[in-house]
């Protein structure tokens, strides 16, 4: 269960760490809006179906670890992994449905202007998203 609620995390974490120090300033330097809104547009786009993944994984995992132990039982740290989470997934949902379908209907539109407005507001939560997961962790290791 831990083996793969960690892989999960390192996938949904690791990705938003490539997406936001590398692929993002790489193709504000290199591309002209329009280029890079619709590289964003398909890179999120295939991105955020793992992150759909890792989510399912990471709930089911972390509850079956958590049951099997039973809440009375767990340590802070747990408790505290489940409420972090559980925000963290009601981000991605927000993102999601939110400003990522919204940069979808702009690239289709060609309104670069807001494109990039909605990519830089999906930035934002997925910074918080990835504060949040390093808190997670953090609980799970100093809260005992
Ligand atoms: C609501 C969802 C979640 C629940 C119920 C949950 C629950 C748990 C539990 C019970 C453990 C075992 C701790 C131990 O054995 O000491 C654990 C470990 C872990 N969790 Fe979660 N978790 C959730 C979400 C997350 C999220 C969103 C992340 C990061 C993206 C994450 C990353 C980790 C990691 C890296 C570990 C391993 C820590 C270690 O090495 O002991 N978890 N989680």
């Amino acid at each position: 269960m831990k083996f793969l609620h960690v892989l999960a995390a390192i996938a949904w974490l690791g990705g938003i760490g490539f997406m936001l120090f590398a692929l993002r300033p790489a193709a504000t330097a290199t591309l002209s809006p329009p280029e890079r809104l619709m590289l964003t547009a398909q890179a999120l786009k295939r991105f955020f179906t793992l992150v759909w993944v890792t989510i399912v994984i990471l709930l089911l995992t972390g509850l079956a670890m958590l049951m099997a132990v039973g809440m009375k039982n767990a340590p802070a740290g747990w408790h505290a992994m489940l409420g972090i989470g559980l925000v963290m997934f009601a981000l991605f949902g927000h993102l999601y449905f939110g400003p990522f379908r919204r940069l979808q209907l702009a690239v289709g539109k060609t309104d670069w202007a807001e494109g990039t407005r909605r990519a830089g507001q999906i930035a934002t939560l997925a910074t918080v998203n990835l504060g949040l997961g390093v808190l997670a962790i953090a609980a799970v290791y100093f809260l005992v």
